[in-house]
């Protein structure tokens, strides 16, 4: 299978050069049903891109903890709006959580939800502070980190796999919107 879809990604190039269509790999993609919406074009990367998903999945799904957490904790402190902000923040991590889980499932994986390597696979951290400012500063370091980490995986799937390129670039606009609002709540 990885020789047959080295060749297939060799002739692609070579096709796209040429610009024409590779039509053998036209017709090894009308094979291998197994592989569901993975055509040989797809290359070696599969297994790699699904670790990277995977990764970004679990930070959300720590961000949607820490942000729940300081939602219901920050209930009846200074600032009501802010604590429904975290609520309107922890929701929107968790579409973020479910288009990853989706695309890992599109491309043959399988999202990890187990909760005993959260912590571990995440790039951001959980924050239990009590205090609302402290909240604020631990979601925008949470958020930048995220920003960090779609730049570079949208720059290392950039050619290799345009679909989920566009679900990351999705994901990290929304992402620079919550950075944008907590640092403007900080500066209050
Ligand atoms: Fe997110
Ligand atoms: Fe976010």
């Amino acid at each position: 299978m990885s020789d047959l879809t080295h060749g297939a990604r060799e002739r692609t190039g070579q096709a796209a050069s040429a610009m024409r269509l590779d039509t053998q790999a036209l017709r090894e993609a009308a094979q291998h049903l197994d592989d569901g919406a993975v055509t040989p074009s797809f290359g070696p990367h599969r297994d790699q891109i699904v670790s990277l998903l995977n990764d970004a999945l679990a930070t959300e799904l720590v961000c949607i903890l820490r942000y729940k957490r300081h939602h219901f904790t920050a209930t009846g402190l200074a600032s009501p709006a802010v604590a429904e902000e975290f609520m309107v923040h922890a929701q929107e991590e968790t579409a973020h959580a479910d288009l990853l889980a989706e695309r890992i499932s599109q491309l043959g994986g399988e999202p990890d939800f187990n909760p005993t390597t959260l912590l571990q696979r995440s790039h951001a951290e959980y924050d239990a502070s009590t205090d609302l400012q402290s909240m604020i500063r631990a979601n925008l370091i949470a958020e930048r980190v995220a920003i960090e980490s779609y730049r570079q995986m949208i720059e290392i799937v950039r050619d290799i796999d345009p679909t989920t390129r566009g679900i990351l670039e999705q994901i990290l606009k929304d992402e620079e919107e919550h950075a944008d609002e907590l640092s403007d709540w900080l500066e209050r």
